[in-house]
């Protein structure tokens, strides 16, 4: 099954390092954001589940929990925190799906076989409360992932299903924003928009982000 923008993200039933996780369910009305890991005791896995945890603060500010999956058993993945907490300085502050089955690894095709046959590949899915998958990120194992890159993605997400808004290239949190094209109407402009804009050509109108 292919897994698009707009698809709803498969459910499933897998143990954790934090006990049995039914996905829906433990998503609950908030956003989630479920992203693989190659193998266990592996040098950039660890440094990126260090890095996840330090900022799951800011994950929660945007009501969103993280979840890992790596094809390893949950006994692997318990001692393998224990290398993380050591190393990254930091407390696991998340659950890691065991996945010795593939079952998830499979059902979110994180198994690139022209990549490796056994591995997962470095995926990222954003899922929102209505369980769609809104943005979908994959990387090589030779690449870790930049954790404020999700954040920023998230903001993106979040800002652009309540107001009709795109984010340019680049934009972060508070900077000027794009005025999407399906808007014309000057009236309906400057009612939705009253701190004003300005047209760089017809179809980039840039603005002041509307919720800051
Ligand atoms: C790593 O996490 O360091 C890694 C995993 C698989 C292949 C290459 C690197």
């Amino acid at each position: 099954m292919s897994l698009h923008i707009g698809s709803t993200a498969p459910d499933f039933t897998q143990d954790s390092t934090e006990g049995t996780i039914r996905f829906h369910e433990w998503l609950g009305n908030g956003w989630g954001i479920l992203f693989s890991h190659p193998r266990d005791f592996t040098p950039v896995c660890t440094t990126e589940l260090g890095r996840a945890s330090s900022l799951v603060g800011e994950f929660a500010k945007r009501n969103t929990k993280l979840l890992a999956v790596s094809v390893d058993s949950v006994k692997d993945h318990k001692e393998w925190v224990k290398d993380i907490e050591e190393t990254q300085k930091v407390k696991q502050a998340f659950p890691i799906l065991g996945d010795a089955d593939r079952k998830v690894s499979q059902l979110y095709d994180m198994i690139h076989p022209e990549a490796n046959d056994t591995f997962t590949v470095r995926s990222v899915f954003f899922i929102d409360p209505k369980k769609k998958i809104r943005a979908v990120i994959t990387y090589p194992a030779s690449t870790g992932r930049n954790f404020v890159e999700l954040l920023r993605v998230l903001d993106s997400l979040q800002l652009t299903d309540s107001h009709q808004v795109a984010t340019p290239a680049d934009w972060k949190d508070g900077e000027d924003v794009v005025i999407v094209p399906s808007i014309t109407d000057p009236e309906e402009i400057k009612r939705k928009f009253p701190k004003g804009h300005t047209q760089l050509k017809p179809y980039l109108r840039m603005t002041p982000q509307p919720n800051k």
